[in-house]
């Protein structure tokens, strides 16, 4: 059987990049021997991190059916092929963004889920797109243990919250690790819009010699990263309540590193941003794109004004796509370089 080949640090990382583009075999355990992880997959794609293919014989779970196996006992074999279903995990749980012609199957979607994947406890579903300055969704418990509660763990971190009431995505777990492995020991770090903390969290663990001072204004969210530095013993972590903006003004010229984690309205923050950032300072700004007008040239332009307004030069370092977002429009991530 077809099987993806990585290094064991980044299996975690692998295998929810493979849940997320659906092409995680179902029914079958990973292997692993002392240095690689393998998972059977169905199909051969390029992978946004060091992995190779190879051919692998996969024990079979039977007692696990497979998701349609699972949904054509609930809903036929008929109805089965029609019924789709998008998910992410976040520890236990799922979330599950069912499409609106099949809204009316959506528990049992949920159920089907839930008796396919053993190490899923909760299903919910998305009842709104992220909205509000805290980029908060509504969920509807669809199936499975009756929690928001999740316990989540990423890059030996481990961070607790509720899922109704902060903004929390496992898709930019490869940015968090991107970026925590270019911070160097006794760098100042700046995570902004920093939510229950895993940049934070990420950066503070992988440089324990960096100090990192993490800003965010929903005051649940605030609260939960202050939980999350305690559980996980992170010294080097401040954790502020607060708007950017304001804080910020006590930050001037302190960064070398600044982490924007805020794609819709986070270009009106750069100018902040630049002048909390020393010369040679780098941060990393993340926006949207469009294919068709170039996926890069709304966070450049936002960028070179930046720069103009504040009489810094910024040169782009790095530049890359986060994820799709919607059709034909990208999240994307540009790394610069402040000089004055
Ligand atoms: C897209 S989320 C990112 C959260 C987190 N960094 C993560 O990856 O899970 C953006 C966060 O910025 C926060 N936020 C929005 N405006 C803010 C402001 N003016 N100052 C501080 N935080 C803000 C929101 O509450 C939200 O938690």
């Amino acid at each position: 059987m077809l099987a993806l080949k990585v290094e064991k640090k980044r299996a975690q990382t692998a295998k929810e990049w493979l849940v997320q583009k659906g092409i995680l075999a179902s029914g079958v355990k990973a292997l692993r021997d002392d240095a690689y992880v393998y998972f059977a997959v169905t199909k051969k794609t390029e992978t946004p991190f060091d992995a190779s293919f190879t051919q692998k014989t996969f024990e079979a779970t039977p007692t696990v059916p497979s998701f349609r196996k699972a949904l054509e006992d609930r809903l036929g074999k008929k109805l089965a092929e029609a019924a789709t279903a998008s998910f992410d995990t976040i520890g236990e749980t799922a979330i599950i963004e069912v499409r609106d012609e099949h809204k009316t199957w959506a528990k049992k979607i949920a159920s089907a889920l839930l008796d396919s994947n053993p190490k899923i406890k909760t299903v919910l579903g998305k009842a709104s797109a992220m909205q509000g300055e805290y980029r908060v969704r509504k969920l509807v418990w669809l199936a499975g243990k009756k929690t928001f509660d999740v316990t989540y763990r990423e890059s030996g971190c481990v961070m607790a919250f509720d899922l109704r009431k902060t903004y929390f995505s496992t898709r930019l777990s490869f940015e968090r690790g991107r970026i925590a492995s270019k911070v160097k020991p006794r760098e100042n770090v700046l995570a902004l819009f920093a939510g229950v903390g895993p940049f934070a969290l990420v950066i503070a663990k992988k440089q324990p010699a960096c100090h990192v001072v993490a800003i965010e204004l929903n005051p649940y969210a605030a609260k939960t990263m202050q939980e999350n530095v305690q559980r996980n013993h992170a010294q080097n972590v401040t954790a502020i309540q607060g708007d950017v903006r304001k804080v910020l003004k006590d930050y001037a010229q302190w960064a070398d590193r600044v982490t924007m984690p805020l794609p819709h309205t986070g270009h009106d923050f750069l100018q902040d941003a630049i002048s909390a950032t020393k010369s040679g300072g780098v941060i990393h700004f993340y926006g949207f794109g469009g294919e068709k007008e170039g996926v890069y040239r709304n966070a450049l332009s936002s960028i070179r004004r930046a720069g103009q307004k504040t009489k810094v030069k910024c040169r782009v370092l790095e530049k890359r796509v986060v994820r799709p977002y919607a059709p034909s429009v990208y999240q994307v991530v540009v790394d610069f370089k402040v000089t004055r």
